[in-house]
């Protein structure tokens, strides 16, 4: 009996000692301490065993159970701190793992052409005004001298917004920021330089050169004795400080309601540089921008006297301008989010 009790002690001891985990503690317990366990059965054959036998047996088996339950709590406390220690490990951060990068952002394209077309026409002394996008029909039409069923109309459509209500008639998304023309005017009297960059808005049917939203920068200026010739010279100095001292521009009639006399301006092609190609489509020329001496109703209407004050006005489209300066042929790729384009614009 006693040879059992020893080898049934190594034999737990040396299980024990391999444990790890609680799971497999609790059956190493159940297994030897538990009800049917091998110490508990032990225990209860002493009784069976010859008097003579029974005071050691009986000693030696108590032992046992006393000293694997006391090799069990010290277990069972290893195990516990060894499976806490895991879980803190576990949600800890890890500092040795590298970081992750940063994805550094930068302007849109547009931006970037926007801020260049502003810096070049501050340094010609124009200041910078913003207006509202959702505009009065009549800031946006009426006022720049095209009044309702004006054939005109036919190329600014829009989204209109509100029923008409009120003088100034139904509320839409401009159509151009030639408006902020009569909003500044509307602020301040002669001399004024400005600039106005803003978002425009088309019921439009997109395609590579059309978007539904878009922006313009307006241009106004108005004082006593301005003339085509001041027209001329800021544009012609603007297209060589965006494009390069070589480039050739033209100006052209053409008719927008709100300036008289009207024009296009055009610069030689960037591409071809005037031979013909696709991108200017052999013609030699790239138009860029409306411009126009401020019709003299549109003085009236903002109560400047044409008598004694001109002005010229001039809109371009940035995008346009974007396109030209890095040759992209298709303005829907501005506003479609692909970073594969975006990404080659990081100034
Ligand atoms: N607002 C015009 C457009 O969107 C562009 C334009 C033409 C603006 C002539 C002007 C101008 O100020 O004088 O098509």
């Amino acid at each position: 009996m006693l040879e059992r009790i020893k080898s049934l002690r190594e034999k737990a001891i040396q299980e024990l000692e391999a444990l790890t985990d609680s799971t497999s503690l609790e059956e190493w317990k159940r297994s030897y301490l538990g009800k049917k366990g091998l110490v508990t059965q032990l225990l209860r054959q002493i009784g069976s065993l010859p008097p003579e036998e029974r005071p050691k047996a009986g000693e030696a088996a108590n032992l046992l159970r006393d000293e694997l339950t006391q090799l069990y709590e010290e277990k069972a406390s290893a195990i516990k701190e060894a499976e806490r220690l895991q879980a803190a490990k576990a949600q800890a951060i890890d500092v040795t793992l590298p970081g992750r990068r940063p994805q550094i952002g930068a302007l849109h394209p547009v931006t970037q052409t926007l801020r260049e077309i502003i810096e070049i026409f501050s340094r010609m002394g124009f200041g910078v005004y913003e207006g509202p996008e959702v505009e009065w029909d009549d800031y946006n039409f009426g006022l720049l001298n095209i009044p309702p069923e004006h054939p005109a109309r036919d190329m600014w459509d829009t989204l209109y917004i509100a029923p008409p209500y009120g003088k100034e008639g139904n509320m839409l998304l401009r159509t151009h920021t030639s408006p902020d023309q009569i909003r500044v005017m509307e602020l301040m009297r002669p001399p004024i330089r400005v600039v106005v960059p803003g978002r425009c808005y088309r019921h439009e049917a997109t395609d590579a050169s059309h978007e539904w939203m878009f922006y313009q920068v307006e241009g106004l200026a108005v004082d006593k004795g301005i003339t085509m010739a001041h027209l001329k010279g800021v544009l012609t100095t603007f297209v060589r400080e965006m494009f390069g001292k070589e480039r050739k521009v033209r100006f052209r009639c053409d008719y927008f309601p709100f300036v008289e006399p009207g024009a296009d301006m055009a610069m030689d092609c960037i591409v071809c540089g005037g031979k013909g190609c696709r991108v200017c489509k052999f013609t030699g020329w790239l138009e860029i921008l409306g411009a126009g001496m401020v019709h003299p109703q549109v003085l009236r209407n903002v109560g400047i006297d044409p008598n004694i004050y001109t002005g010229f006005a001039f809109g371009m489209g940035v995008e346009r301008i974007a396109m030209l300066k890095h040759k992209i042929d298709d303005i829907r790729y501005f506003y479609a989010n692909d970073l594969r384009f975006l990404k080659q614009f990081r100034a």
